[in-house]
């Protein structure tokens, strides 16, 4: 069945299939947001309904709480959870520092807030998603609709005297509307090419009345692990200052492909 994955989607499920592997009983774990995360949420799943793995789950968009509703894995809110010992979501980029842009997928609200309230944060992805300087993907952030157009002009006025290589900033869309996150904000993306100092642009961006959260996650991530489409992982723990290699067996349960939606 993983055979009619892209190289990509291959990727994608084998770093979800090792983090699932972290995951142990009576567990209070966060779920991210994306095509990775959705990936791990039907790994958790299938270890739900085969191995009776006893989990409560904390998602980060309404989109994975459906998902993870759909195989079974039982969810509470972050408010019943408080603190978590796991969260475990993808990234759009990383860094060697395990600094990170998200957002990409528009949670990256909730998925901050629950990064911040986990013992433990490990990022799934691609080889793809690594960069030696964050940037190139356009950085969003989470903005309140009231004088959106205000917020994007001092947004604007901040890049003026940033580290940064572009200044470009557009709203993202949902069709002919602007896109709605699961509070109801706005997201701006802004294409800035190169961020030369990132964690100095993330509390700077914070300081805007009208910003809600930027999709930069410094200091918040404690692994990554990296999928490839021959099947192996690569993990790299920047705690213990150390990286591992293994191998995931790309031949799977017909469970994990059944059509849900994510
Ligand atoms: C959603 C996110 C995602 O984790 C990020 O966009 C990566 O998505 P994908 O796994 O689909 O590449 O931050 O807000």
């Amino acid at each position: 069945m993983t055979g009619e994955l892209s190289p990509i989607d291959k990727a994608k499920f084998v770093a979800a299939r090792r983090a699932a592997d972290l995951v142990e009983n009576d567990m209070r774990v966060g779920l991210g947001t994306g095509s990775t995360a959705a990936w791990l949420v039907r790994h958790l799943g299938e270890r739900v309904q085969s191995e009776g793995l006893r989990i409560q789950g904390v998602p980060t968009s309404s989109r994975t709480a459906r998902l993870a509703r759909d195989v079974g894995i039982e969810i509470i809110s972050l408010d019943e959870a408080k603190m978590l010992d796991l969260t475990i979501d993808g990234a759009d980029e990383f860094d060697a520092d395990l600094n990170l842009i998200k957002g990409g997928g528009g949670a990256l609200l909730q998925e901050k807030i629950v990064a911040a309230a986990s013992e433990q944060v490990v990022i799934i992805a691609d080889a793809a998603k690594e960069v030696g300087t964050l940037g190139a993907f356009p950085l969003p952030i989470e903005v309140i609709p009231f004088g959106w157009t205000t917020t994007q002009m001092l947004v604007e006025e901040l890049l003026v005297s940033a580290d940064v290589m572009g200044r470009k900033i557009t709203l993202r869309m949902n069709g002919e509307e602007p896109f709605r996150t699961d509070e109801g904000n706005h997201i701006l993306d802004l294409h800035l090419s190169r961020i030369g100092n990132a964690r100095q642009l993330a509390m700077a961006l914070n300081q805007m009345p009208g910003v809600v959260e930027n999709g930069l996650f410094i200091d918040l991530c404690d692994k990554v692990i990296v999928g490839y489409p021959d099947g192996r992982v690569e993990t790299r723990d920047i705690n213990a200052g150390t990286v591992s290699e293994d191998r995931v067996d790309l031949v799977e349960d017909e469970n994990l492909f059944s059509d849900l939606g994510d």
